[in-house]
């Protein structure tokens, strides 16, 4: 399985950071990575990164639905009409922020597969959870409820981020990312058949240069999804070059 380095900009952005895109496509022509490489910029710049870009490019949210009087969303058609491929859905931000629940995130996978769009849906325990040493059953929860019956390797990326870990400077141990990792491989394998050990687990929260050699070679461990560190081409190349050729 081929490993995947995808950016999440969130809600950062403008005409300029275009800039930053063609930094990373020079970089990428120059020296073919050992992974692929996603980016997921605000919806506003979809189309604009579609024509420079020499790298895959993903929404970060979609609507549930297909369209519609539904104003100010964006739907999954929308998105691959753009330049999309992929769409993350559920990422614990919209769950906090927004109060998406796990059948919201379900619902919104299903209508990125209908637009022909892979989902990368999140899942990850909050700091108290984590305390509580509910971390695993927190996240084999969200799995089950959010990750629609139907997922395969090729519709279906899985991202563990710890919402503690978002953004704070703060990662797991490597045992304990290990550990979450072959734990949603195996809630995977046993709710959707062996056919699940091809999905792509990736690892998020405050994945940077000079940790991702150590998180993004542990076993189980098939990529990464960066938020700050992939806003500026130098720190994500610095990111992309830790995954070693298989
Ligand atoms: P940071 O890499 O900034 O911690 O963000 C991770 C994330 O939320 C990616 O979706």
């Amino acid at each position: 399985m081929r490993s995947l380095v995808a950016g999440n900009w969130k809600m950062n952005g403008l005409a300029a950071s275009l800039a930053e895109l063609e930094s990373l496509k020079a970089a990428l022509a120059a020296a073919a990575p050992a992974c692929e490489v996603l980016v997921c910029p605000p919806f506003t710049l979809l189309a604009q990164a579609a024509a420079v870009c020499g790298v895959a490019l993903g929404g970060q949210d979609c609507s549930p639905r297909d369209g519609g009087a539904f104003t100010g969303d964006i739907s999954a058609a929308m998105l691959k009409d753009a330049g999309a491929s992929s769409v993350i859905v559920g990422h614990s931000e919209r769950r906090q922020i927004h109060g998406e629940r796990d059948s919201d995130v379900a619902a919104k996978a299903q209508a990125a597969w209908r637009a022909g769009l892979s989902a990368i849906i999140c899942v990850g325990e909050t700091e108290a959870q984590r305390d509580a040493g509910n971390a695993h059953g927190i996240c084999s929860g969200q799995l089950d409820a959010s990750v629609p019956d139907g997922a395969t390797p090729q519709n279906t990326i899985i991202a563990y981020e710890p919402v503690w870990a978002i953004g704070t400077g703060k990662t797991p141990t490597l045992d304990d990312i290990k550990a979450m990792h072959a734990h949603i491989r195996s809630c995977l394998v046993t709710r959707l058949g062996e056919g699940a050990r091809g999905i792509r687990l990736l690892y998020g929260g405050s994945v940077k240069p000079d940790n991702a050699a150590d998180i993004l070679n542990l076993p189980e461990v098939n990529g990464a999804l960066v938020g700050g560190a992939s806003l500026k081409a130098s720190d994500f190349l610095g990111i992309i070059g830790a995954i070693k050729p298989a």
